[in-house]
């Protein structure tokens, strides 16, 4: 089985090749997905399809599937400090470092394999030269969240909600590109089954409560190709025209909100470039920074509308 399609390119970084060498991992041409094993499961990637539909948007685009990493985000990143600029997925099967926002840890995949994958965890790797950057971790959340159900829901900035329980996770971050591109490295994490709750801040939400049985290389497929087209649209457009689709997943819209800045007030949207807007004592504040986190105050319990 010759892995010679761009889509089944399997570089082994040299941190992660003795983790990986006891998982074999190889491109079926015949079913036109990734395949790999490691324990009791197969999981197949449809890495071909998604290869197909993005290359003509994506010139030397490749999608890589690894059964292990520390994090596809630091990976990405390292490959940047060495120059490496292509557009690439990379997918681990489990992280081992996870990273979140705010120099928090994500946490990984402790289940065994047997019960199926437990998350999915995938960055996406691209050049990007937008005239204003501000709004994308928030078109980033977006482009999941739609592409996955009516019933999830945004926690500004881009945290993935289902009920009044974090579901998801997006860690963006940048690196010097090539003249006025930046390399940006776009980390998602999703929950698929309901993680280990222990050390966990915000109580946790499992995908599989509103799309039952629904595997990792579904949820993949389903994301990517709308989350590449909305970053690019983002980079010709700035964020104004996603602004009213944020409106209708704003979990904060009109709550009571505390930032970790002290600030305290109503929330009132995002402005035309993702600003958080707070009505504060002293008036509407706009909250762009991402060391501000912002926590709703209680909500009253609303009857679930997706049945989960
Ligand atoms: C957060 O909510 O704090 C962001 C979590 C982002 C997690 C994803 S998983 C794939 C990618 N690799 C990482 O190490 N982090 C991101």
């Amino acid at each position: 089985m010759s892995a010679t399609h761009p889509s089944s390119r399997r570089s082994t970084p040299a941190g992660a090749a003795a983790r990986t060498a006891a998982v074999p991992c190889w491109h079926l041409r015949s079913d036109e997905f990734h395949c790999s094993w490691g324990h009791a499961v197969i999981v197949r990637w449809p890495s071909e399809a998604i290869w197909e539909d993005l290359v003509p948007s994506l010139p030397g685009f490749t999608v890589e599937i690894v059964p292990e990493l520390d994090s596809t985000n630091s990976e990405l990143m390292r490959r940047a400090r060495n120059g490496l600029f292509e557009p690439i997925l990379l997918v681990a099967e489990r992280q081992t470092a996870g990273r979140g926002r705010l120099g928090r840890d994500w946490a990984s995949d402790t289940q065994p394999a047997a019960a199926g994958a437990a998350s999915l965890t995938f960055s996406l790797g691209l050049l990007l030269a937008p005239q204003d950057w501000s709004g994308l971790s928030l078109v980033v959340g977006l482009a999941v969240v739609e592409a996955l159900h009516p019933g999830l829901q945004l926690k500004w900035p881009n945290d993935v909600w289902l009920d009044e329980r974090k579901l998801g996770g997006i860690l963006i971050e940048t690196a010097t590109g090539v003249g006025d591109m930046r390399y940006v490295v776009i980390g998602v994490g999703l929950n698929l089954t309901m993680p280990d709750s222990q050390g966990l801040r915000t109580p946790a939400a499992a995908l599989r409560e509103v799309l039952p049985g629904v595997e990792a290389p579904t949820v993949l497929e389903r994301v990517v190709r709308p989350l590449v087209h909305a970053v690019q649209r983002f980079s010709e457009t700035g964020f104004v025209p996603f602004r009213a689709a944020f409106a209708k997943r704003d979990v904060l819209q009109g709550r009571d909100v505390l930032c970790s800045d002290g600030q305290s007030g109503a929330c009132r949207g995002v402005d035309g470039r993702g600003a958080l807007l707070v009505h504060t004592a002293e008036g509407l504040v706009s909250i762009t920074s991402a060391e501000v986190s912002v926590r709703p105050a209680p909500a009253p319990p609303s009857p679930s509308a997706f049945g989960a």
